[in-house]
């Protein structure tokens, strides 16, 4: 383990001794370095490899029927969280354990078996549909690929999805093809796609980013009203902190690979602690900017993640950083119940 996090380090104000069957998802010190390609010819001259360091030693859990939200700026890792915890890459290193399984190195049948309980919501409906497939066929599609029911069953299974999605009547939508729909309808048969699988966990990487203000709303209250009929638990990854802030229990906060910050939804809103999350909800726009005094206000932009910065890896842009910032990686510390921070200040 990397330094930063103590062993078993659980945020989600989880307590060491409640029973492990509540938490869905775990990742302990994870890890994802995805190697730099060097030009041909500099690779003769160095030993050096450089490389990505997308996710640096990430250690958090999920609660049953709970939403995560993860978020910060582009480029500190979330979708990398996402897609290691879904099995879709490896990890460098470190622990991913579903339903109190590691799965961390599943392969062959067993990932097979395991892949319609974790399903993913992509940010554009229309690259996740096939454009020469009635939706209805896109819906069932994961129903054949898993050999799931006979064929009127699977007929029966897309038009329950569809009305579970709210697309009704759903005879009239089965036929359609993705051009013949709006976004936000497009996305509600990505979601009637990843609910035929009977899935316990669901990624929501941006989900909501690419469809009309207008609608957004609606398909947050689907997801919400979703998760509760079906007991999934999300992890809800985004830059939009007004979506995080209407369907999230707790936010989790990234920066360049590390988590800086995790808490219950409305101590993030209310008090965040860690300058980086400051920054972050002082850059959501107020109607009358007069209300608001002292914002900080985030200097520069992020940092490569290949050499991230020592130390603390928010010390360059950080009004407050010290001397011991630059020197030593804070730990990540319980500052009351459930409300973790890795900052020197504390
Ligand atoms: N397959 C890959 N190969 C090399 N580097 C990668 C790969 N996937 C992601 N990265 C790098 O890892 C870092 C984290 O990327 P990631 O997509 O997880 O960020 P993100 O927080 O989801 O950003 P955004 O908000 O823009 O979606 C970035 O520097 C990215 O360039
Ligand atoms: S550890 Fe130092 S640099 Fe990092 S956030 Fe805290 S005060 Fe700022
Ligand atoms: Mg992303």
């Amino acid at each position: 383990m990397g330094p930063g996090l103590n062993v078993g380090f659980m945020p989600m104000g989880v307590k060491r001794n409640m029973d492990e069957d509540n938490v869905l998802v775990k990742v302990k010190s994870l890890k994802k370095y995805f190697p730099v390609k060097m030009p041909f010819l500099a690779s003769l001259f160095t030993k050096e490899r450089k490389a990505v360091h997308a996710v640096d030693d990430v250690s958090f859990e999920i609660k049953r029927g709970e939403t995560l939200g993860l978020v910060g700026e582009s480029g500190s890792g979330k979708t990398t969280i996402g897609r290691l915890i879904l099995r879709l890459i490896e990890s460098t290193s470190g622990k991913i354990i579903f339903e109190g399984r590691d799965i961390t190195h599943l392969e062959g049948e067993s990932l097979r078996k395991l892949r319609p309980k974790m399903q993913v919501i992509f940010q554009d409906p229309l690259a996740s549909l096939n454009p020469y497939m009635r939706v209805g066929e896109a819906i069932k599609h994961p129903l054949e690929i898993h050999n799931i029911g006979k064929k009127q069953e699977r007929k029966e299974k897309v038009l329950d999805a569809l009305e579970q999605v709210r697309l009704i009547p759903p005879e009239d939508f089965y036929p359609r093809y993705p051009r013949e729909l709006s976004g936000g309808q497009r996305q509600r048969i990505v979601m009637a796609r990843a609910l035929i699988l009977n899935p316990s966990f669901m990624v929501a990487d941006e989900a909501t980013a690419m469809i009309d203000v207008s609608v957004r709303s609606q398909l947050l209250k689907l997801m919400k009203d979703l998760k509760a009929k079906f007991n999934l638990t999300y992890l809800f990854i985004t830059h939009d902190l007004a979506s995080a802030k209407y369907i999230c229990d707790d936010i989790a906060v990234m920066y360049l690979g590390k988590l800086v910050e995790v808490a219950p939804m409305r101590t993030i809103y209310t008090s965040p602690s860690h300058p980086y999350t400051k920054a972050l909800m002082d850059a959501i726009p107020i109607p009358d900017p007069k209300q608001k005094r002292d914002r900080l206000i985030l200097k520069g932009e992020i940092p490569t993640p290949i050499d991230p910065p020592s130390g603390c890896r928010f010390h360059p842009r950080c009004p407050y950083a010290k001397k011991v910032c630059s020197e030593r990686e804070p730990e990540m510390k319980e500052i009351e119940k459930g409300h973790y921070i890795a900052c020197h200040m504390f």
